[in-house]
């Protein structure tokens, strides 16, 4: 680490959704390597997310591991305010927390429409509003987006990127609402990353990696070094960034 990179998010506060595995505990502890003190949200991996919270502990910041359902309107925005509460403000919103539901138009119910909007569209818009509220000029929004708002290569995929691609419209919109206080809002468009939700070796990564112009998959680590990157960076906003191996080229 750089004494420039330390400075960046040295004594900064910093929250992530769904952080208790993937490519959100990789980003808490990222960002906590850079100096900031990170909050994490999960649902059901309570001692995934108290790991992550002694990892981030051991590289001598603080951090603090939040049960908050982004699907849930109310513990959505409760998750800001609880992480104010628990490390004294909000510089770093990172809306990493998502949930994908693939498959056939057909196949997909009311009930899968409603829940991943409620996760992947209306928790990020709570959370980004609660975040604005309490944070300082200067603030950083960061958003996990998807390749599939880029280019969907093949079928059942319209409910996901249907949800992820309103988080484009999200992002470039905050950017110019909140521009004026210093706050930039960025969306990170991974690639296929190794994770529960889509390994390596699973049953669709051959097809996958075939569609990346670096032949392979990516880490969590990869993703989140850009996310680490927007978080100190000041003149980036309503920016999608890739980090995709290629999926889009
Ligand atoms: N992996 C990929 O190839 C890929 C590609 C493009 C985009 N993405 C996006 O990247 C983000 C992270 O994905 P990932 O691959 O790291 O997923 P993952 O390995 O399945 O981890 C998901 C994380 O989100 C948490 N989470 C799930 N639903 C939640 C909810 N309703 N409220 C709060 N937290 C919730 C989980 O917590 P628990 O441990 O409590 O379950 C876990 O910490 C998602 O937005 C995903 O859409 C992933």
């Amino acid at each position: 680490m750089t004494n420039l990179e330390k400075s960046t998010l040295s004594g900064k506060v910093a929250l992530v959704t769904g952080g208790s595995r993937g490519i959100g505990a990789a980003t808490a502890l990222r960002l906590a390597r850079e100096g900031a003190d990170v909050a994490v949200t999960y649902v059901n991996g309570k001692d995934a997310a108290e790991e992550v919270v002694r990892a981030v502990e051991a590289t001598g910041r603080r951090a603090v591991a939040l049960r908050a359902d982004s699907g849930d309107a109310e513990e959505a925005a409760g998750a800001v305010d609880a992480a104010v509460r628990a490390l004294g403000g909000l510089d770093v919103l990172v809306n990493n927390a998502g949930v994908g539901v693939l498959g056939p138009l057909e196949s997909l119910s009311p009930a899968d429409v409603d829940r991943v909007l409620a996760v992947n569209v209306r928790g990020v818009f709570l959370a980004s509003r609660a975040a604005a509220a309490r944070m300082s000029d200067g603030g950083r929004i960061i958003t996990i987006g998807t390749c599939m708002t880029q280019r969907v290569p093949g079928p059942g995929g319209t409910l996901y990127a249907m949800s992820k691609s309103a988080l484009v419209g999200l992002t470039k919109a905050l950017a110019r609402e909140l521009g004026g206080r210093g706050i930039t809002a960025n969306i990170v468009h991974p690639g296929p990353i190794d994770t529960d939700m889509n390994p390596a070796d699973g049953p669709y990564a051959a097809g996958q990696t075939a569609l990346t112009a670096l032949g392979r998959f990516g880490t969590a680590e990869e993703v989140a070094e850009t996310v680490t990157h927007l978080a100190g960076a000041a003149y980036v906003t309503g920016a999608e960034v890739s980090v995709d191996g290629g999926h889009a080229a």
